[in-house]
């Protein structure tokens, strides 16, 4: 009897721990192996790496060190320490795909050069819109890049857009030091979404911006969502709200197509709707559309808390703050009270510094996607077809083989330019970010109006980080701020 109990706990014993075994090699099995064995023909072999378990991979690890320890930068540091360093790809499974890693300069710069074989695929197209310059590829994806950039990121329109979005820098830094108290998340993004209202469409402060605003959360949400579309989804939601901007967006153009719009008026809208290609095409309406869309979705929380860290560093680093003072100081008695110019911002050589250190510490997007539409071969490894592959520009810009003392907030370092291919806080390759300029812009604007006019302390000063899904202090940087 004793035995025949012994013998069943053995046999449980190992068919559990076969079981374990199993699941824990399962993804390496099932998607390594296949492909490694070819490598025995002569083949290239995949990247070392690991790749977790059945349907969460490394789901896992991941949210280990970007959730739990609060440390993500060592998730590519065990990486490194595990497999070594070879050359700057891991294979894994995250987000639900099996995945390569690339986290070296090199290894991102073959990615994001080698276009015909790196793409971006959306999860849903609806999300993104089906003809907006995030989502269209080859020829189309330059026509109406070229649109874009032109309408948001080029000095002619930067002149404008400095001028515009002043007024609502001002009175928002003057409610704020009214208040004496507040988070700088939410003001930043109340402000930076009133200004995108103004020079996307001209919309006023009011009811139909406070409700464009209300979609474009449900909107954004829908950016992180599972891509499943049925009543109750986020993704359904999501939907929903895109449709409902779309539509308020789309009746601000039928009444421009039929009345015009005033001749001092310059937004976003009118230029998508009136700019030409060399063959004197124009965007279609849903172009025009779609790209309003998904400009919002792509510049406004990423400059909300782009301002945020420059208030969180700024006030760590006052050093800094004096120095900006300095060069900010003669320009507002020059201006005398009135707006200051894109030039002026252009010739503030130490402002782009501050706010290129500002950018490359905050890591908005840590890492972005690509999908090999072939198989691909790098340095002796296999990317295959099929296969995600993470450009992780997080760890480009936090590892001090790039970076002197990556983690200080250090604005001489740009002194001289970064190593090739270190600093990709936009992307690279023809993906690059289309709103780049327009973003320093708006920090620069920032920054110019708090270092003449204010001083401010953190409430939290060692308030602890959350990193997804974007780096932010738990506080959302909250603190007491005055005129000076
Ligand atoms: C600090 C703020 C910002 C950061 C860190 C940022 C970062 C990025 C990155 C990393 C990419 C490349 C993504 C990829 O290759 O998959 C990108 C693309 C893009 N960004 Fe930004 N962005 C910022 C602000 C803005 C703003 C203000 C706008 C416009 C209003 C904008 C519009 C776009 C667009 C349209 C693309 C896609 C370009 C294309 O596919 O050709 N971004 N951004």
């Amino acid at each position: 009897m004793e035995m025949t109990t012994g013998l069943h706990a053995a046999f449980v014993a190992v068919v559990v721990s076969f079981a374990g075994w199993l699941l824990w090699w399962w993804n390496e099995l099932w998607y390594a192996v296949p492909h490694n064995r070819r490598q025995t023909d002569g083949g290239a072999k995949l990247p070392p790496g690991y790749m977790g378990l059945p349907f969460f991979g490394e789901m896992m690890t991941f949210l280990w060190y970007f959730k739990i320890l609060r440390r993500p930068d060592d998730y590519i540091n065990s990486k490194r320490r595990k497999y070594g360093d070879g050359v700057g790809l891991y294979r894994t499974h995250l987000f639900g795909s099996p995945a390569i890693i690339a986290c070296t300069p090199s290894a991102n710069k073959f990615v994001l050069q080698t276009e015909s074989s790196f793409l971006l695929v959306w999860p849903s197209l609806e999300i993104v819109g089906a003809t907006s310059l995030v989502a269209v590829e080859g020829a189309s994806h330059t026509r109406v890049r070229n649109f874009v950039v032109r309408a948001i990121n080029q000095p002619d329109s930067l002149r404008k857009i400095a001028l515009m979005v002043q007024p609502r820098v001002i009175a928002a830094l003057d409610l704020w030091s009214q208040k004496g108290r507040v988070t700088v998340f939410n003001e930043a993004k109340k402000v930076t979404f009133e200004n995108i209202g103004k020079y996307f469409a001209s919309f006023e402060p009011g009811p139909v911006l406070d409700t464009l605003d209300e979609l474009f959360k449900g909107l954004l949400d829908g950016f992180r969502a599972y891509p499943l579309n049925f009543p109750g989804t986020t993704m359904h939601r999501a939907l929903q709200c895109r449709e409902k901007a779309m539509a308020i967006f789309r009746e601000e153009l039928e009444k421009r197509k039929k009345f015009g719009v005033g001749k001092d008026k310059f937004d976003l809208m009118e230029g998508l709707m009136e700019v030409k290609d060399e063959e004197g095409k124009q965007l279609s309406d849903i172009e025009v559309l779609d790209n309003i869309v998904s400009l919002i979705v792509a510049g406004y929380v990423s400059t909300s808390l782009a301002i945020m860290w420059a208030f969180y560093y700024l006030a760590k680093f006052p050093h800094v703050l004096d120095k900006l003072r300095e060069e900010h100081m003669p320009i507002a008695k020059k201006r005398n009270g009135d707006l200051i110019t894109y030039e002026d911002i252009a010739s503030c050589k130490y402002t782009s510094r501050v706010v290129e250190e500002i950018i490359r510490l905050a890591n908005i997007a840590a890492f972005f996607f690509r999908t090999a539409n072939k198989d691909v071969e790098y340095k002796g490894y296999k990317i295959p077809k099929g296969w995600k592959v993470i450009c992780w520009v997080r760890y480009l810009h936090t590892n001090p083989d790039n970076f002197e003392d990556p983690m200080c907030f250090n604005p001489d370092r740009w002194n001289e330019a970064a190593k090739p291919g270190s600093y990709l806080v936009f992307g690279g390759g023809s993906r690059i970010c289309a709103g780049n300029m327009l973003a320093r812009l708006q920090v620069s604007v920032f920054l110019h109006h708090l270092a003449v006019g204010y001083r401010w302390e953190l409430v939290n000063r060692d308030a602890g980080m959350t990193y997804l899904s974007h780096p932010k202090p738990n506080d959302g940087v909250e603190i007491d701020i005055s005129k000076i």
